[in-house]
């Protein structure tokens, strides 16, 4: 049987050599910005293996969708309780995602969306509301099944994801 495994790659661990996401910038990010970006608590990067070999990475940081962020900050803050408080809300940022060139559209890329959407309302260590992703055009129509968006006219959008409608306090 097909064994799946999800690892933290720290700044030390190594990464698969045979990685090729077919992107140089995505490429290098996996084998030598990550690095970096761990070392300075900018960026987690995390790798999904099959097999022990790396189909995909994704990495994760802190972020918030604020006003200046949207032209329409209102509706972020509709079903929020205060919601004359908040002047910003707490969102976790897809920086980096990338399939194999080998896996792609194979349904890996919406299996791991689902995992971090998922993942991040599951006893959550900090408040984190939504899932952004600053979307390049050729991804487009990949985010647009799997997350809703925003800037229909800016070459990279704010994509973005409620995590409320697969929190589980939605059913308490
Ligand atoms: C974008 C990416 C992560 C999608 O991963 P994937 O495993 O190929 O996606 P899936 O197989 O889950 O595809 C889900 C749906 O999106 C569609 N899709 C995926 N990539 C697409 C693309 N580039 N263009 C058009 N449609 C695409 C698939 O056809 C599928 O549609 P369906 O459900 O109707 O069949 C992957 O193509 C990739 O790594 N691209 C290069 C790097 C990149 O652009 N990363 C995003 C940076 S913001």
């Amino acid at each position: 049987m097909d064994e799946l495994q999800f690892i933290r790659l720290g700044v030390d661990d190594p990464r698969d050599e045979e990685f090729d996401c077919g992107n140089n910038d995505l490429n290098e990010f996996f084998f030598e910005d990550s690095k970096g970006n761990s070392r300075e608590l900018l960026a987690v990067t995390y790798a999904w293996n099959l097999n022990g070999k790396t189909i995909a990475f994704f990495s994760v940081s802190n972020d918030a969708i604020k006003s200046q962020d949207v032209e329409n900050y209102n509706q972020f803050k509709k079903f929020l309780p205060h919601r004359k408080r908040y002047k910003s809300i707490p969102a976790v940022k897809i920086g980096r995602f990338a399939v194999h060139k080998d896996f792609r559209q194979s349904g890996y890329g919406t299996k791991i969306l689902d995992f971090i959407k998922i993942w991040f309302v599951t006893n959550n260590k900090t408040g984190c509301r939504f899932i952004v992703v600053d979307a390049l055009a050729e991804a487009l129509p990949f985010y647009e099944k799997n997350i809703n968006n925003d800037d229909k006219n800016k070459p990279i959008r704010l994509m973005y994801f409620d995590l409320k409608f697969v929190s589980p306090v939605n059913y308490k």
